[in-house]
């Protein structure tokens, strides 16, 4: 492992270098840990590792030993994995992604509280979750004067400092010091009655400064690592996501057409995914130029579309590359310097900005119901899959809000159109176009029973459709009332092909 200690410029706090043990020893059980990470960038790479062998053997001994892991959002099996395999977690928010953490959580081991990602920061301002003990958090570099560069994301570490009573920092010489400059800090956030607007009229703007504050006397460790960030895997776009991305292309078309959008649309929000990565992939053979995103993670079909030119600029909270893209976004971090800004997920999914700006949100789904109602975060209802992640930051405060999916899952054993979903993440009233490889489903204006049919016949599955509309043709006639009809003892029964 090589290691640049020239990244650590501050002396006072080179005098606190020590090895990933020696801090993961600082950390007591019972602790709140505020780490940073998002979407598997910017995550520390060695001290949760160190703490997954201590909290191991201390079970070993018959000592209980398990902490709060807070993040920005998902993060990587060297930090959710590790630690909810030595069964180490005791409480995780907001947002998970792992197969070892959700097993914990699903099996009843683990309390997981699923958030909205820009609620986090002001809950901890506010004191609603409690007291942050330990901040961990990755940083490019420390600067003479104790303030951070931070890492490929930004997420909640702004409030971490700021809250923790303790730090220890990761500083990571694998990661590109021309990131420097990227990010954009906003430290003008008050508590209600004192909050004045978020400043950012166009999603370029820079309201902050570039680096984290930090008060070196809170600083309890400093870790050196040298290692890349998981990076995440995109398969090539296959049919139906080409097809996802074509309807949503085509809607844009015509809504442009249509006068309701101009010409290089509004700034786009993404979700993660490889049908996200495909719509990116579309926009790129598409005919919109001058593109701009508002958005929480930077993913690589985006990423391409700043290279060739038709997206002038993107902002997120985190880059959420495969290695391939990694490798492109390093060699021309210069010029993308400029046309990316890094913001803190408070800002990156702020509402108030959201609104403003009139995003364009995309999110994946794991059901919709007939009345357009979506559950993006359980199966059958019980079993937590990733999280509300920001999705729902951006759907309730779009100017579209589209939700994309495959009209199947299983391999087309069951159909992702049901009659009544079986957990609510997005109700009715924040969806306005749901979308599969079949088409598209506009409910703009319109009412419960003219959304069922729609949604029945443009984006069902063909071979789910009679079960879904002999359910809803009998909802109709013996429902009680008959604003959103439903049979209640079979809204959840599995829906069968016709
Ligand atoms: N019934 C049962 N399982 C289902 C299902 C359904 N109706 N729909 C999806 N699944 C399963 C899939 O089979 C897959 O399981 P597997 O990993 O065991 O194969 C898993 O859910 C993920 O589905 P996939 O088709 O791979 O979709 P995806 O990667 O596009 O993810 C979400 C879809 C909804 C899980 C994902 O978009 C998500 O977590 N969303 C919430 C957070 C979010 O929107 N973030 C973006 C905001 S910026």
């Amino acid at each position: 492992m090589t290691i640049d200690r020239s990244r650590i410029m501050s002396a006072e706090l080179r005098s606190k270098i020590m090895s990933a043990e020696d801090a993961a020893a600082l950390v007591p059980h019972g602790a709140n840990v505020g780490m940073s990470g998002f979407t598997g960038s910017g995550y520390p790479k060695a001290v949760p590792l160190a703490l997954a062998r201590r909290i191991e053997a201390a079970h070993a001994r018959g000592e209980t030993f398990r902490i709060g892991v807070w993040t920005g959002a998902s993060t990587a099996p060297e930090l959710d994995g590790a630690l909810a395999k030595v069964n180490g977690i005791e409480l995780r928010l907001p947002y998970q992604s792992d197969p070892i953490t959700r097993e914990r959580i699903n099996a009843g081991a683990m309390e997981y509280i699923d958030i909205h990602l820009s609620h986090v920061a002001q809950f901890v301002w506010f004191g609603f979750l409690g007291h942050l003990d330990v901040a961990l958090v990755e940083v490019t570099a420390i600067l003479p004067d104790g303030s951070l560069v931070p890492s490929t994301s930004i997420g909640n570490n702004k409030t971490w400092l700021d809250q923790a009573d303790k730090i220890i920092l990761e500083v990571n010489s694998g990661m590109n010091p021309a990131l420097q400059g990227m990010h954009d800090i906003y430290y003008g956030t008050r508590l209600p009655p004192h909050r004045k607007p978020i400043p950012i009229l166009g999603p370029g703007d820079r309201i902050g400064e570039t680096h984290f504050r930090c008060d070196p006397a809170k600083v309890i460790a400093v870790v050196e690592t040298n290692a890349p960030d998981r990076n995440t895997t995109f398969s090539a776009p296959d049919a139906t996501s080409k097809a996802i991305a074509g309807h949503i292309l085509e809607f844009l078309g015509h809504e442009v057409r249509r006068g309701r959008l101009p010409a290089e649309l509004l700034p786009i929000q993404s979700g993660v995914g490889n049908v996200a990565n495909a719509v990116m992939a579309g926009l790129e053979d598409g005919p919109f130029t001058g593109l701009t995103a508002y958005t929480e993670v930077l993913q690589d079909g985006m990423l391409n579309l700043i290279r060739s030119g038709k997206m002038a600029l993107a902002s997120a909270t985190a880059l959420s590359l495969s290695s391939e893209a990694a490798i492109l976004f390093n060699r021309e971090l210069d010029s993308l310097r400029n046309r990316i800004v890094l913001r803190t997920q408070e800002i990156s999914n702020h509402p108030e900005v959201i609104r403003r700006l009139g995003v364009i949100a995309m999110n994946g789904l794991i059901e919709a119901d007939i009345y357009g109602n979506i559950n993006s975060t359980h199966i059958r209802g019980t079993s937590i899959m990733n999280g509300i992640g920001g999705s729902g930051d951006f759907a309730r405060n779009a100017y579209l809000s589209i939700f994309m999916t495959p009209s199947t899952a299983k391999a087309g054993a069951v159909s992702a159109i049901v009659p009544m979903v079986t957990h609510v993440d997005h109700t009715e009233h924040d969806v306005q176009i749901i979308v599969t490889e079949h088409g598209l489903a506009d409910l703009r204006g319109l009412a419960p029973k003219q959304r069922a049919a729609i949604i029945i016949d443009k984006v069902a599955d063909p071979s789910f459709r009679p079960a879904l509309k002999d359910y809803f043709d009998r909802a109709c006639r013996f429902s009680p009332g008959k604003h959103t009809p439903h049979l209640l003892e079979e809204a959840f029964r599995l829906i069968k092909r016709g």
